[in-house]
């Protein structure tokens, strides 16, 4: 791994002509000492892409996008840094020496990699082994019977994890990295007797979970033979969690919103092989329920959801159990059984896409299966027909679609009248009973902190969005309208891909792109935990406030054991708050992200 001096690099930049270059791919206008044309990074009619040779950079006044010569080239050709380097250096008539790096140089390197370099670095070294290597060549032939062609195994960066205990860790090492980073990585864990660390996976196929910027986050390790769970994933980090990952997410993004709809499915294999087929979009959960976080990534990018869960017990029951969290995020998803009760990877190898097209035309809404499901296993007579219009009135309330209470009276062969008579009569939630009160929304007004973390979302990322992902959104709960855009600046979408429906977020969100200072980089982590703290403490207060209520109502019953265990849970509060307090006083970061992520607060 040869890295290129930094004086040669300003040596090519130094001598080459951006204009010359952009003007290649982008038609200027001179303007003053700028050019300008219509910027290649955004959708425009009139000119906001500015070339300043002077500078020897670009920038975009409408989309916000800039940098010099070589970012232009990383941006629009999709090249590596060290890539549009080396294109450019020849006709600069720059020569390029390749130098290793000493020792020295490599150690002072590896010490600042992130979690994102070690898995990259793993990555590679997996990849390695399954091609290369000897050892490789039971996975190479396991992945052929499967039908995995080497492009789709390639792009999905599958591995080989070779057995031993430490050929991981010994490999990295080589390469400067230490155990304790592999560890944080979920790639290494402590031997249980003694000192030291083994490989996490180890004899398996691995397969890359990536992050919606397709950087990988963690590994599915999938056994070919043999006794052991049929899968083995690295854990969860502070990188990767499972509730807020789609598998296959990264690649399906472009499909799912040129087709108009995402299918989900509940297999690495699954997505890897209908990809494969054509179906690029195409997502999976890395093996857990859909959560409100799963949804809200796909929400904004498809109309048509569709489930293909399994036809085993576990998989309709997973699809029955999804109805509440689509409900919430205001979807109407459609599912559908394969058929022959073969999981999609199946069906598209032995019956082609078409036989996965003609199956997709039998889908029917979720709602409505779920409620014939109910009424299958309650049993048809008046009294379970009631019970299962009980049992989804809430959810038929929450989604207010008049022609979906026709639909389900028809399925549970009752009166329309019924049902609308039932969804008047009840009482609704009290959320819900207020919005209906009051029918004019009261728009999102821009509140100072949440301009100011959008702002270090968009111009500081790499020091707060960690820190911001390990508190988690729910603290936005208080501003609904921007929860939406906080969650994918988290999740690494640049700021110019958001396109929010509500016209005040979306005006903020170009306001705080436009806006280039604020807070220096080195106070940065600091400012996000601050802001974080102030937007937790409704949520504090109103925790401490149930508590006390709890301890007030239970001195009355004279429940002693409860009201103990109430009081130590409301003393355990006040601690916290204490703590949060002094280590904000202190700026001590990783004091006040022990309580800030404390896991009670992380259930939303
Ligand atoms: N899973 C897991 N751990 C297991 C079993 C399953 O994490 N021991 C998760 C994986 O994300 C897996 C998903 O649940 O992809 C679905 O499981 P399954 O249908 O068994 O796996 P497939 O990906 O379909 O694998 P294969 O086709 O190779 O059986
Ligand atoms: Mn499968």
């Amino acid at each position: 791994m040869a890295k290129i001096p930094r004086e040669t690099v300003d040596a090519v930049r130094e001598r080459t002509d951006i204009a010359e270059v952009i003007e290649r791919h982008v038609a200027l206008k001179r303007r003053g000492r700028n050019l300008v044309g219509l910027c290649p990074f955004h959708q425009e009619k009139t000119p906001s892409f500015n070339v300043i040779p002077d500078k020897a950079i670009f920038h975009c006044f409408g989309c916000q996008t800039g940098g010099d010569v070589f970012k232009f080239l990383m941006l629009l050709e999709g090249l590596s840094f060290g890539e549009a380097v080396r294109e450019l250096a020849s006709a600069a008539g720059v020569e390029i020496q390749e130098r290793e790096l000493t020792p020295a140089e490599l150690r002072a390197h590896r010490k600042r990699a992130t979690l994102f370099d070690v898995l990259e670095a793993a990555s590679q070294f997996f990849e390695a082994q399954l091609w290369t290597r000897p050892e490789g060549a039971a996975a190479r032939e396991y992945l052929q019977r499967r039908q995995m062609t080497e492009e789709t195994s390639r792009k999905g960066r599958l591995g080989w994890a070779p057995g031993g205990w430490t050929n991981l860790i010994d490999h990295m090492h080589g390469q400067g990295y230490r155990p304790e980073q592999l560890a944080d990585a979920g790639l290494a864990r402590p031997r249980q007797s003694g000192s030291g660390f083994y490989d996490t996976l180890r004899e398996r196929l691995v397969i890359p979970i990536r992050d919606q910027r397709g950087r990988t986050i963690a590994f599915g390790g999938r056994l070919l033979e043999g006794d052991g769970p049929k899968y083995l994933n690295t854990p969860e980090t502070r990188l990767y969690q499972k509730s807020k990952v789609l598998f296959g997410l990264d690649q399906a993004r472009g499909p799912i919103q040129q087709r108009g709809r995402v299918l989900i499915v509940e297999g690495y294999f699954d997505v890897l092989s209908l990809h494969q087929a054509g179906f690029g979009e195409a997502v999976a959960t890395c093996g857990t329920a859909l959560t409100p976080d799963h949804l809200e990534r796909i929400r904004r990018l498809a109309k048509d959801v569709i489930l293909l869960m399994d036809a085993d017990e576990a998989g309709l029951r997973a699809a029955e159990r999804a109805l509440p969290a689509f409900v919430d995020a205001g979807i109407q998803p459609w599912r559908l059984t394969l058929p022959g009760a073969k999981d999609p990877d199946d069906l598209v190898r032995e019956g082609g896409p078409e036989a996965l097209e003609a199956a997709l035309g039998t889908r029917e809404p979720l709602f409505e299966w779920v409620v014939g499901r109910k009424l299958d296993g309650y049993g048809a007579s008046a009294m379970s027909r009631e019970r299962v219009l009980d049992e989804v009135l809430v959810l038929l309330r929450k989604l207010r679609d008049p022609s979906l209470a026709s639909r389900v009276a028809r399925r549970l062969g009752i009166q329309e009248a019924t049902v609308l008579e039932r969804l008047r009569s009840t009482p609704a939630p009290a959320a819900t009973a207020d919005e209906e009160a009051e029918p004019v929304v009261p728009t999102w007004r821009p509140h100072r902190d949440v301009v100011h973390l959008l702002w270090l979302l968009v111009h500081r990322y790499d020091r707060v969005a960690d820190l911001v992902s390990r508190v988690g959104t729910h603290l936005l709960d208080g501003h609904a309208p921007v929860r939406n855009a906080v969650v994918r600046l988290v999740a690494g979408e640049p700021v110019a891909a958001l396109e929010d429906p509500d016209p005040e977020v979306q005006r903020t969100l170009l306001a705080v792109a436009a806006r280039d200072s604020l807070y220096e980089e080195a106070g940065s982590e600091v400012a996000v935990v601050e802001i974080l703290a102030r937007l937790a403490k409704p949520l504090r207060s109103a925790q401490l406030a149930t508590v006390t209520q709890q301890v007030q109502d239970l001195e009355r019953q004279g429940d002693a054991d409860a009201l103990r265990e109430a009081i130590q849970r409301k003393l355990a509060l006040i601690s916290e708050e204490r703590q949060l307090e002094s280590a904000l006083k202190r700026a001590d970061i990783e004091a006040a992200m022990a309580v800030l992520a404390s896991p009670d607060d992380d259930t939303s």
